[in-house]
């Protein structure tokens, strides 16, 4: 069965936050050269968006992590699938995430990169859940704060599906 979706934020709103994100960060990392490390698969349309909005130069690489499988709830145990590519030893390295729920993720992965010794590393979501926190997570760019319900839409997937709607939606 499809489930109901309803409405949370438009794509308008999300152009808004995205705006806004990137002037903080454009502020932050004009002479850095940082790299910027998305969490597949959910992060790569925030992604697109955001680093076409940005003026200063950077790098970009990927990260996939384990993920919730077809359930909806983080088990804890996360792994890496795939690594960055590129050396982070002595780099600005800014995360890019779609979503922290947990923190479970954005901890792991945060202590992860943190071990290859980066000169900077800060983190970047789009959407935060602060209600469903279970490790704290110290976010320093912070798009939209959602409810304690389970988004998708504008990458954010349900068991893979949906992440092609402009929106962002709440499944209910
Ligand atoms: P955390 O480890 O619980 O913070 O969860 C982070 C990851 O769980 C995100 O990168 C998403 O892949 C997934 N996730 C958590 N909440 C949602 C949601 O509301 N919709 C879709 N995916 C979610
Ligand atoms: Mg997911």
């Amino acid at each position: 069965m499809e489930p109901k979706l309803s409405l949370l934020f438009t794509k308008d709103e999300i152009a808004t936050t995205v705006s806004r994100l990137a002037a903080e960060i454009s502020r932050d990392y004009q002479t850095k050269h940082p790299i910027l490390i998305a969490v597949l698969k959910g992060s790569f349309v925030f992604l697109a968006d955001l680093i076409r909005q940005l003026d200063f130069p950077l790098e970009i690489e990927f990260v996939r992590l384990s993920s919730y499988g077809r359930g909806t709830e983080s088990s804890g145990k996360i792994r890496v699938i795939q690594r960055p590519q590129s050396e982070i030893k002595g780099r600005h390295v800014l995360v890019i995430e779609d979503i922290i729920d947990t923190g479970f993720t954005s901890a792991f992965l945060l202590d992860y990169l943190n071990r290859k010794k980066p000169a900077s590393l800060k983190l970047c979501t789009l959407t935060d859940k602060p209600s469903r926190r279970q490790v704290p997570v110290n976010i320093d760019y912070r798009g939209l704060t959602v409810p304690d319900k389970f988004i998708v839409g504008y990458g954010i997937d349900w068991d893979e599906k949906f992440r092609y709607l402009p929106d962002i939606y709440a499944v209910e």
